[in-house]
């Protein structure tokens, strides 16, 4: 048997055979039976934009990998900045890489005082942390305006460490602000997650030391959030970058799709939903009208995941460590009854939702103390490793500008009306 789909176009009675390669055919071999007619696939449910080595997910086995290693193994034995350069540079790094890797990482945590000073005290005071953060990220490209050579090497490597590095600092700028606490500069004696830490909480203490649990914690969710494939904002991310924009402006766009509810503001969503439904015992009502059509069950569902999210899975039982040594967040027992229904009701079993990534990670962050509004600024920090792989990839495989088709729907050619004569 072929792997070969054959088409007929029935207008003429002529056909084409095209390979299936690698789980795909080929849309510009369609193309020379069917000039001028397009796919229509709004949302890209079916489409690949791209062909990537970097994450592999099946969604129906519940299966995420990055550059082929299984993400539980990465979560229980590796860290954010081993995994950001496995994304990167498609390899475990060997004790010699990763020693410099991160040393020049730790060495760009700082951000231009102009930053710190003027561009961050011109927000509102209530001014989003998310909204905040999209803003900094896009105005770093004004101050590294050498990053526009993304085909120079050595000057891409240096605005990827930038980005990498910069990030935490840029996403704790923008929560001391959110609540009037002084700006922490980066301690270069500590590692990635616990200086994120620091500049996060550290109040008059000479140095922070962060709780190891709470530390590792942080690590293991970054490194779980680090890539996810083609999903909005990585797709926005290769969008932008092959239009050759330098790779903050590509971030910055990156981060705008994240900030969406329906991707990195999910988690918001899920603790707002968790809230709002008070007590174990409204649960069966609140999915009664979820059923109903009223809103979402939010933290459940995926484009890909047909089955148990993996990283849900992972989120969980880092959360229990993480509730020793803060108290349990009394959310849980909502969630778990939530899950526990969801997963029980017909209406959610055969539409395949189950819970995503976002559905606990919520929790753990609100048990930690970060405030709401800052968690979809959580996902953003790690998920520039991802964004920035793809971006790479993007670029080494000579991608043309993106610039899909569309079904026309609109009006026919009309004649100019002028004013005093319209309807
Ligand atoms: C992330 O792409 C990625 O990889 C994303 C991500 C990553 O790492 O980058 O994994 C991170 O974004 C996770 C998803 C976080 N978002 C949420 O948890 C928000 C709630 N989830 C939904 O909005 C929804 O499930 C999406 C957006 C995640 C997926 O949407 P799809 O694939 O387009 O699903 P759909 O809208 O076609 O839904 C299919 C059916 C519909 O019912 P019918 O119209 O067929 O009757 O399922 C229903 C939907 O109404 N449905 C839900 C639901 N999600 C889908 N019903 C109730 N609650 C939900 N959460």
């Amino acid at each position: 048997m072929a792997e070969s789909v054959t088409i007929t176009d029935n207008r003429t009675g002529q056909s084409i055979e095209v390979p299936i390669v690698e789980g795909g055919v080929s849309a510009s071999e369609w193309s020379k039976l069917l000039p001028g007619i397009w796919f229509y696939d709004p949302g890209f449910s079916t489409t690949a934009e791209c062909e990537s080595a970097i994450t592999y997910i099946d969604g129906d086995a519940g299966i995420l990998r990055y550059r082929g290693y299984p993400i539980e193994q990465l979560a229980e034995h590796s860290t954010y900045l081993e995994v950001a350069y496995l994304l990167l540079y498609g390899e475990l790094p060997t004790a010699a890489q990763l020693g410099p890797w991160v040393d020049e990482i730790t060495r760009h945590t700082y951000i231009h005082e102009n930053m710190r000073k003027r561009f961050l005290d011109g927000f509102h005071y209530d001014a989003h942390p998310m909204g905040m953060l999209v803003s900094e990220v896009a105005a770093l490209s004004t101050f590294y305006p050498e990053a526009k050579e993304i085909f120079d090497a050595d000057l891409r490597h240096k605005q990827i460490v930038r980005l990498i590095a910069k990030m935490p600092t840029l996403a704790a700028a923008a929560h001391r602000f959110s609540v009037g606490m002084p700006f922490v500069y980066p301690d270069n004696s500590l590692t990635f997650p616990e200086n994120f830490l620091s500049m996060m909480w550290k109040v008059a203490e000479p140095s922070f030391e962060a709780h190891p649990v709470l530390a590792r914690a942080i690590d293991v969710l970054f490194i779980l959030h680090a890539d996810h494939e083609q999903n909005c904002s990585t797709t926005t991310m290769r969008v932008v970058g092959s239009a050759h924009a330098d790779p903050y402006s590509a971030c910055a766009a990156a981060a705008a799709a994240l900030y969406g509810p329906r991707h990195g503001g999910a988690n918001e969503a899920v603790l707002n939903m968790l809230t709002s439904i008070g007590t174990i015992d409204a649960v069966p009502d609140f999915v009664k009208s979820v059923k109903e059509g009223h809103g979402r069950l939010q933290g459940f569902g995926h484009r890909v995941y047909k089955n148990y999210d993996p990283r849900a899975k992972i989120v969980r039982d880092v959360a229990y460590q993480v509730f020793e040594v803060t108290g349990k967040n009394p959310l849980l027992d909502i969630a778990l009854k939530l899950e526990e229904v969801a997963l029980a009701d017909e209406y959610f079993v055969s539409r395949k939702l189950y819970p995503n990534v976002d559905f606990y990670s919520g929790l753990i962050y609100q048990a930690m103390g970060f405030p709401v509004a800052i968690f979809p600024v959580l996902f953003a920090i790690p998920r520039t490793a991802g964004w920035l792989a793809h971006w790479v990839e993007m670029l080494d495989n000579k991608t043309k500008i993106a610039r899909p088709r569309q079904l026309y729907s609109g009006s026919a050619e009309r004649p100019y009306v002028a004013i005093g004569e319209r309807g």
